[in-house]
C-alpha cells in the first residue's frame, strides 16, 4: 500500500516555477531518494511534504487523507534541513530533545533516546556543549540525531551529508539506513549525489527543472535511462556520447557511423533503430562498457572497437580510468573504465578498446528521448 502519494504537486513563487507536476507515490516501508542539479526543485517538494510550503497545486495525501491544509506539526513530520538549522542557545542534548519535548514526550523515553541517537551518530561527547562549540559536520550530526530520534510517519532529508568529510558521511550513510530499517517508515531522501542516490535509494527520482524526469531502481536509471539527461546524470564518469549516423552495413545490418566510429548495431537494437537509417541519433556508451579487447567477454572484430588516443590514466581501487580522444579531426574525448592497470607507457599511443554493443544506449537528438523497442507485456 503506498502510504504517501503526491499527484500533479506544483509550486509557483511569483514568476517562478519551483515544482512544475510531480507524481509519485512511496511505499510504506521506502527510502526514496531525490537527486537533481542545483534549482531543480528538491528542498521546495520536501518543504510542501513537510508543511512549511503551502503548494500551488495538486494533492499530498498521507494515507488516504489530504495533508495539504494540515499544520506541519500535526503532519508528525521529521525533517533534517540543508542548513542543519540548530538551535543555538539549546545544548546538543536539549537540541536533539527538542522534538520529543515539543511532542509531550514523557521524560524517560528523553532520557533514553537522546544519548541513544547521539551515541549512534557519534557525537555522545559533546552533550553538554553549544552548536558555536561545535564544527560543521558534527552540528550537521546533531541536526540528523534531532530528527531520528523521534517516530515519525515521514522522514525527510535535506542534503544532510553536505558537511561532511568522505569517511563519515558514509559511516553517516550507513547509519541513517540501519535507523530507517529499525524504523520502517517511508523517507525521502534529497542529495545531488548521484552515487550517494545510488547507493541509498530503494528508488530514485532523478529531477531537472520541477520535473521528475525518471523515477526507479538505481539499476533502471543506469540500464534503461529514459532520456538523455538521466543517463547523463547518473553513472560516474558519464555516460560517453557519440553523434553517429545509422547506416546500412555492406553485408548486412546497421552500423552507427561518424568521422570517429563505426559499430555495428547489436542485433536487439536493430528493430528500434530502423526508422533512423540515414539520420542522426547519439550513441552512448558507458565508461563500463568499454573493454581491452583481449580482455572482453564476448567475441571482438574491427565492427565493435573505438579506436582513440591516451591523454590521462586515473587509477582507481578496481583497475584504472582512461581518458582518451579519437583519431578523427573532431578529437572526440571519452573515457573507459577498466577492471585492469593501464602502464604509463600507455600514454599518448593509439589504443583500440572494444565496446559492449549489447549495451549501448541511443538518443533522439531532437527529443532527446531514448531510442528503444516498444515492450509489450
Ligand atoms: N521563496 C522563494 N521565492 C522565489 N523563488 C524560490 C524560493 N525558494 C526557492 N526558489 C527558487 O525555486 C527553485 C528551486 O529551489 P530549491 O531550493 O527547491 O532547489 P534545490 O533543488 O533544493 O537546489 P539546491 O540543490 O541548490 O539546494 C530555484 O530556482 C530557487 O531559486
Ligand atoms: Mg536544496
Amino acid at each position: 500500500m503506498a502510504s504517501i502519494t503526491v499527484s500533479h504537486l506544483v509550486k509557483q513563487f511569483a514568476e517562478k516555477r519551483a515544482v512544475n507536476d510531480i507524481n509519485f507515490s512511496l511505499g510504506e516501508h521506502e527510502f526514496l531518494v531525490l537527486v537533481g542539479p542545483s534549482g531543480c526543485g528538491k528542498t521546495t517538494t520536501l518543504r510542501m511534504l513537510a508543511g512549511l510550503e503551502p503548494s500551488s497545486e495538486g494533492d499530498i495525501q498521507f494515507g488516504a487523507r489530504r495533508v495539504n491544509d494540515i499544520r506541519p506539526k500535526e503532519r508528525n513530520v521529521a525533517m533534517v534541513f540543508q542548513d542543519y538549522a540548530v538551535f543555538p542557545h539549546l545544548t546538543v542534548y536539549e537540541n536533539i530533545a527538542y522534538g520529543l519535548r515539543a511532542r509531550g514526550a514523557p521524560s524517560a523515553m528523553i532520557a533514553e533516546r537522546v544519548p541513544k541517537a547521539a551515541k549512534i551518530f557519534r557525537i555522545d561527547h559533546l552533550l553538554t556543549r553549544k552548536p558555536r562549540q561545535l564544527s560543521g559536520g558534527e552540528r550537521q550530526r546533531v541536526a540528523l540525531s534531532r530528527a531520528m530520534v523521534r517516530d515519525a510517519d515521514l522522514y525527510l532529508y535535506d542534503e544532510p551529508l553536505a558537511n561532511l568529510d568522505a569517511q563519515l558521511r558514509y559511516q553517516a550513510r550507513e547509519d541513517i539506513m540501519a535507523l530507517h530499517r529499525e524504523k520502517q517508515r517511508p523517507s525521502v531522501y534529497v542529495t545531488h549525489d548521484q552515487s550517494e542516490a545510488m547507493a541509498m535509494g530503494d528508488r530514485i527520482a532523478v529531477m531537472r527543472a520541477g520535473r521528475i524526469e525518471q523515477i526507479g531502481s538505481g539499476a533502471d536509471l543506469y540500464e534503461r535511462p529514459d532520456n538523455l539527461f538521466v543517463a547523463y546524470f547518473i553513472g560516474t564518469p558519464s555516460i560517453n556520447l557519440f553523434d553517429v549516423e545509422i547506416r546500412n552495413g555492406e553485408v548486412g545490418g546497421l552500423f552507427a557511423y561518424s568521422s570517429a566510429v563505426s559499430l555495428r548495431v547489436a542485433q536487439e537494437h536493430e528493430a528500434a533503430l530502423q526508422p533512423y537509417l540515414g539520420k542522426q541519433v547519439k550513441l552512448g556508451l558507458r565508461p563500463e562498457d568499454l573493454h581491452v579487447p583481449r580482455l572482453a567477454t564476448f567475441p571482438v572484430s574491427a565492427e565493435n572497437q573505438v579506436q582513440g588516443v591516451v591523454n590521462v590514466v586515473e587509477p582507481s581501487s578496481a583497475g584504472c580510468a582512461v581518458y582518451l580522444s579519437t583519431l578523427d579531426e573532431s578529437g572526440k574525448d571519452y573515457v573507459a573504465t577498466l577492471r585492469t592497470r593501464m602502464p604509463a607507457s600507455y600514454l599518448g599511443k593509439e589504443v583500440p578498446l572494444a565496446a559492449n554493443m549489447a549495451r549501448a544506449h541511443y538518443f533522439d537528438p531532437a527529443s532527446e528521448l531514448a531510442i528503444r523497442a516498444q515492450v509489450t507485456d
